[in-house]
């Protein structure tokens, strides 16, 4: 009964689309002018996506005063003016060297490169390398790797671990200049493109051809698809496209030492031999830099609808989740979940208003992509309309063109910028059977709590402990909101997650990767046999151990 009294003004909300199919032909008829081949990306040096608000320090504080306990490895060279000379003579042009090391005029712009998008991590590097070319990557490795200079393969800068800047005074390969698109085949959907392109612009490139890029992130903007690679990116609809791992057909790598591993395969099946492309997809730059990547795009969809709603409790979130399998099965390509305290915080940040009238502990967005616009949405109307009537659902709306699109997922995709708009952020991204999913942010709101750390005024260092995630991939993020970053919150939540994760069997790093964040907390997750044969693995690749020290393993 409580479900039809709310189902009426619901209903007229779902008075609806027929403007996704049109908006997405026009789009492509836009693009296909603004494009032409080959396309080369624009990158910027600043590596942000957002700007940042004065809420956040300016500068974080270097990694190695936050954790005294990393000491720099004395077999590393320090950089001299003759190892500088030699990269300027390599390199040539002036953009490609930012030289901090003979010049005290770099500071500011070395700065971007030094420091991650959380402002959490931050290096000492006195020198970024951007190279335009495979061989280029391949005589800076081959230099670096004889000299012992150790080295961060920088994509978009976009990484949440702490991977992609150096700790102390290793040298940033930084990839933004090599972005260029190099193959489209139109008929297989097989796209061959640089490592620092980025994903954005790939995307657009691929809407231009009817294609879409099999991944899509909150970073898309910044992010390079090498970037992606390496830290074998998940993302918006891998309930939809599935992992890098089945949709990367092949990659152009350079190990440590200068060699180039040409595996830029563009066939769907290759069973000759060991795959060793899988090894490079979320290596997070320890085992080579990856510079091109061939990858299998789907046919854009047509028709997308976006619905967002409101749920009473987990267990009605996971109902919804097996409804909307079962209901919209092959259209459906997205399903996240928010807790309210996520969307509060969005709402805090951007003064935004809500999508529905009331709110609830959750909310959930569904994303439907399908070649039909009347036939999907109706699909989605009438899968509402059940999940209403069968008290699963206590609101809903549907997005009526793609302005409320754009909106809606802003609500999801938005929460991680809102959260670093409010001071640091204790990021965990975990995955766990779905049952157990949401019990993790309870507890450690109450462990946090207990410990005296949260509150609403200054005196307490956390605001709020939230999550949120992809839901159709067991994913959640669990993000312990700051006012300013504290050991002492730090010490209440490390190594609880990880040792709660365990006990469930889970995996400590979903999708976001180990970088310098989890590199201690490994075997939480993964058994010895296994930590040492990736070991195995790094020291085959990189025996001198030059890429990306002090991270992963
Ligand atoms: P970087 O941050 O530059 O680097 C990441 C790691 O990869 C580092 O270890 C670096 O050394 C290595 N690396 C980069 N390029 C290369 C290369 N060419 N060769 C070898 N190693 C390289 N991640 C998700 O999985 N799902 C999400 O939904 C998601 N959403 C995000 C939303 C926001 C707003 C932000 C800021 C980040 C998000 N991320 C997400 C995290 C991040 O992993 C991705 O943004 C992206 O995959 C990183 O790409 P990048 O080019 O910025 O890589
Ligand atoms: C997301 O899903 O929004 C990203 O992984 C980033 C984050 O965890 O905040
Ligand atoms: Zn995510």
């Amino acid at each position: 009964m409580a479900a039809r009294q709310q189902l009426t003004p619901v209903l007229r909300r779902l008075q609806l689309p027929r403007a996704a199919a049109n908006i997405n032909r026009t789009r492509q008829a836009a693009l296909q002018q603004s494009l032409s081949r080959p396309v080369r990306c624009l990158s910027s040096s600043r590596p942000r996506c957002f700007h940042q608000t004065t809420a956040v320090a300016a500068t974080a504080k270097h990694t190695s005063e936050t954790y005294p306990d990393i000491q720099r490895d004395a077999r590393f060279a320090q950089l001299t003016p003759e190892h500088v000379a030699y990269f300027r003579g390599l390199l040539g042009s002036e953009s490609a060297v930012i030289d901090g090391a003979t010049s005290s005029d770099a500071a500011d712009d070395i700065e971007p490169f030094n420091s991650d998008w959380m402002r959490k991590y931050r290096g000492h590097c006195r020198l970024v390398l951007k190279p335009s070319s495979t061989d280029e990557v391949s005589q800076i490795l081959r230099y670096c790797n004889d000299n012992m200079l150790a080295v961060v393969p920088q994509g978009g800068n976009t990484g949440l671990v702490g991977g992609s800047v150096p700790v102390f005074d290793e040298i940033v390969v930084n990839m933004s200049r090599m972005n260029r698109i190099l193959e489209f085949d139109e008929v297989s959907g097989a796209l061959v493109a640089e490592a620092g392109c980025i994903l954005e612009v790939a995307d657009q490139f691929l809407a231009s051809k009817g294609y879409i890029f099999p991944l899509d992130l909150g970073a898309k903007g910044s992010c390079h698809i090498g970037g992606n690679v390496s830290t074998n990116a998940g993302g918006l609809r891998l309930l939809r496209y599935g992992s890098l791992h089945g949709t990367v057909l092949g990659l152009e790598a350079v190990l440590a030492d200068g060699t180039v591993v040409d595996d830029l395969c563009k066939l769907r099946k290759n069973n000759t031999g060991y795959d060793l492309k899988q090894l490079f997809i979320g290596a997070e730059g320890t085992i080579g830099i990856v510079t091109k990547v061939s990858i299998q795009c789907p046919q854009r969809s047509a028709a997308q609808n976006v619905a967002f709603f409101g749920l009473e409790s987990f267990d009605k979130v996971q109902q919804a989740f097996r409804e909307a399998k079962s209901q919209l099965s092959e259209i459906l390509s997205a399903f996240e979940l928010m807790d309210e305290g996520s969307q509060a915080l969005v709402r805090q940040v951007t003064n935004n208003k809500r999508p529905l009238e009331s709110q609830y502990p959750f909310y959930c967005l569904i994303e439907t992509s399908g070649s039909n616009a009347d036939h999907d949405s109706e699909k989605l109307a009438a899968f509402l309309e059940d999940v209403m009537e069968k008290g699963i659902v206590a609101d809903g709306t549907l997005a009526q063109d793609e302005t409320q699109i754009k909106s809606l997922w802003a609500w999801r995709e938005g929460i991680t910028e809102a959260l670093s708009h409010l001071g640091g952020t204790y990021k965990y991204d975990v995955s766990i059977p779905v049952k157990d999913l949401y019990q993790l942010v309870e507890d450690t709101r109450a462990r946090v709590d207990e410990a005296g750390l949260l509150g609403d005024s200054d005196e307490f260092p956390v605001r709020a402990v939230v999550g949120y995630g992809h839901m159709g991939d067991a994913n959640l993020h669990l993000n312990v909101s700051t006012r300013r970053m504290d050991p002492r919150v730090e010490k209440v939540l490390e190594p609880f997650v990880y040792e709660w994760i365990a006990e469930r069997q889970g995996s400590i790093s979903a999708e976001h990767g180990l970088g310098l964040m989890k590199k201690k907390f490994i075997g939480y997750s993964r058994n010895p046999t296994m930590v040492g044969l990736m070991k195995n693995i790094k020291n085959t690749f990189d025996p001198k151990g030059i890429l990306n020290p002090y991270k992963y393993l």
